[in-house]
């Protein structure tokens, strides 16, 4: 499947000799790719509050101006170079999280969202680089892309975006629709549109070592169970009433080195981490929910699909939905780890009466939908 989008080369190949390492073109990897929403559609959501939005344009004397969405129709109504970027398209278009999930020769733990962008003719973000990897599939109309090895990252201080102050073009490439440029973390480059265009970039996360490490201390203090209190008796008499002494450091020493974790508790974290929604995201139950008997009719035919909302991670026997851990009977794991993997399931005839009822909670939750295909 994935070996169209990659230009021929097998997933392995592209995994081993590109991914974090350097850029791969693709002619025509989505041949026909018309984009998943018109140009309307993507200035329509940049004033919705539910997308993540910004604007971006370039004055000759003024230099580099941004203004995060929502934007007003008027923002949009703009002569000259500009862009306007959408994040997360993904979590507001189904067809926008299949493209997404056409990439999955990379774990879903480490995808990010599916960004689309409109530049009009000359417009674009300007020179830099990113600190994750990212696929750019061009959609409707060309752009001109632009590489470099440089080792140069400086950027250009006190502008609204970051821009590198030296950029110089190594390579460059003319997309056309369906094409598509895969660069690594820290490659310089440079999309500028030519007449209108649309492009779409695939992120991936790959969380800042201080971001996971508060994080993981944020998750251990929910679990955390420490019984005891601190108690000094033979106090002697101190010599310096305002002296922390010794032994105080010392017996509170023995209170935080009782903090303890293993292996599990890393991946308990990792799971409900990178399966929390993003705090903008909320799961819209349905209207008219099907009852229990219906809904199981429904899916005995139709089978399930998750959410594009949704996140569904394992490792083992434990599993993590939308940051939080759940519990699978064990004859229902197989099912649900499909389910991780492939994000739906084909008709579930007979699930057992305890995959039923958690299965009918995801649906009133709006964590799946009772149509996987
Ligand atoms: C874009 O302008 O669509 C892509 C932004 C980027 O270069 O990362
Ligand atoms: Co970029």
């Amino acid at each position: 499947m994935s070996r169209q989008l990659l230009g021929g080369i097998s997933a392995q190949r592209f995994l081993r000799e590109y991914w974090q390492k350097k850029p791969l073109l693709v002619r025509r990897a989505i041949p026909g790719f018309q984009g998943v929403v018109s140009r309307d559609q993507v200035l329509e959501l940049a004033c919705d509050y539910e997308a993540e939005s910004r604007l971006v344009w370039h004055g000759t004397t003024t230099g580099w101006h941004m203004k995060h969405g929502p934007l007003r129709p008027k923002d949009l109504r703009r002569r000259g170079s500009w862009t306007v970027l959408v994040q997360g398209l993904n979590l507001l278009n189904d067809d926008a999280d299949a493209l997404l999930h056409r990439f999955d020769f990379v774990p879903w733990a480490r995808l990010d969202d599916l960004m689309v962008s409109y530049a009009s003719d000359g417009g674009g973000v300007g020179p830099h680089f990113d600190s994750y990897d990212v696929f750019l599939i061009q959609g409707t109309g060309r752009r001109r892309w632009q590489i470099s090895a440089q080792q140069d990252l400086e950027i250009i201080e006190g502008a609204p975006l970051r821009i590198l102050r030296h950029f110089q073009a190594e390579q460059e490439w003319l997309l056309e629709p369906g094409d598509m440029l895969y660069l690594p973390p820290s490659c310089a480059h440079n999309g500028i549109g030519e007449g209108g265009c649309m492009t779409y970039s695939v992120g991936f996360r790959a969380p800042a070592a201080q971001e996971v490490a508060t994080q993981f201390l944020v998750h251990l203090q929910d679990y955390l169970q420490l019984d005891g209190r601190y108690a000094d008796p033979g106090l002697a008499l101190p010599a310096h009433p305002g002296e922390l002494s010794s032994k105080m450091i010392d017996r509170i020493g023995d209170i935080i080195g009782r903090i303890a974790w293993n292996r599990h508790s890393i991946r308990d974290f990792l799971g409900c981490y990178l399966t929390e929604p993003k705090s903008h995201v909320f799961f819209d139950p349905p209207e008219r929910p099907l009852g229990l008997k219906a809904f199981a009719a429904r899916i005995a035919k139709r089978g399930i699909r998750l959410h594009r909302k949704s996140q569904l991670l394992f490792a083992g026997k434990s599993f993590y939905l939308n940051g939080e851990m759940v519990e699978v009977p064990q004859a229902d794991r197989a099912a649900v780890r499909e389910l991780s993997d492939r994000r739906a399931l084909p008709a579930l005839a007979n699930p057992g009466a305890t995959a039923l009822a958690m299965f009918y909670d995801w649906y009133c939750d709006g964590f799946i939908e009772a149509d996987g295909r």
